[in-house]
């Protein structure tokens, strides 16, 4: 079954934004001159930009069969990003074809390309909602609408917490989407940080605010924190070419700006 929510608003191309200059890192086609420039800026600034992107892609590639493996079959992801292949559900039905995924993003031009994110597997079931993380609430209603809470269910928030700002109250949003899950549960996260290149973030920060999206890369004790009460699985929190490595990633340390890590709800 598949479904979809809301209707695309206003399309703004003059401007960068996060989910078309991924896309442009990853080597995708969904993006505009303002989103080249801007990304070319950040790599110019940090020359493994295109690594780090891919070994986050990667993580969550790896993330969700390590859970899917673990018997999750329910997926809510928030920043689903433009569908890049393999997207989060054809990973997750690849592992089990009954698995549910809602997928989530604020940005019209992810819901313009949803379509491809709804073709699963007959026997599972995708659903996708424009909404913004900022108001977890209103995600969970959504949520609760295509998938069993009773159950366990693997929040993914992968490469989205930068754009929150500390005022914003990040751990706040995370308790909140955590909060009513079942035991079992997971939390999959990731997020960039400063610790490699420090000293250009800032200018990283101007570039992205241009386009209305502020960037606040984080340590790795902040990263950490964000799995506070919840069991963290091996290897804990690390860069993201060292979670789990297999014979599939292309990526190796040159896309280290980036911590990742799983989290368990006991
Ligand atoms: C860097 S992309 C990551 C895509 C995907 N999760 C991945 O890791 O491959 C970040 C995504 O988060 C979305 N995003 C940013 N701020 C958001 C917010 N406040 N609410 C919902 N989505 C947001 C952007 O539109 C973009 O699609």
């Amino acid at each position: 079954m598949t479904e979809s929510a809301f209707h695309a608003g206003d399309i703004d191309t003059s401007v960068p934004h996060p989910a078309r200059m991924y896309d442009w890192f990853l080597g995708g086609k969904d993006n505009y001159p303002a989103d080249w420039a801007a990304a070319e800026e950040v790599v110019r600034l940090m020359p493994g930009a295109r690594e780090t992107a891919w070994a986050n892609r990667e993580f969550m590639h790896r993330a969700v069969r390590f859970v899917a493996g673990q018997g999750v079959r329910q997926f809510l992801d928030v920043g689903t990003g433009i569908p890049t292949e393999p997207n989060l559900h054809q990973i997750a039905q690849d592992v089990a074809p009954d698995a549910r995924v809602v997928y989530t993003d604020n940005d019209p031009i992810v819901l313009r390309h949803a379509e491809a994110l709804l073709r699963g597997r007959p026997e599972g079931r995708t659903a996708y909602v424009q909404a913004d993380l900022r108001d977890p609430e209103s995600i969970i209603e959504y949520a609760r609408a295509h998938l069993d809470f009773t159950r366990p269910i693997a929040l993914s928030l992968i490469a989205l917490l930068h754009y929150v700002t500390d005022e914003q109250d990040p751990q706040g949003i995370v308790d909140t989407l955590l909060e009513p899950l079942a035991p079992g549960s997971h939390l999959l996260l990731s997020h960039v940080t400063h610790e490699f290149a420090p000293g250009i973030w800032e200018r990283i920060d101007e570039i992205y605010r241009s386009g209305g999206t502020p960037v606040r890369a984080r340590s790795h004790a902040e990263v950490r924190a964000f799995f506070a009460g919840l069991e963290v699985c091996d290897p804990g929190v690390v860069v993201g070419p060292k979670w789990r490595p297999d014979a599939a990633m292309r990526i190796g340390d040159e896309g280290k700006s980036v911590y990742v890590g799983v989290g368990r709800k006991v």
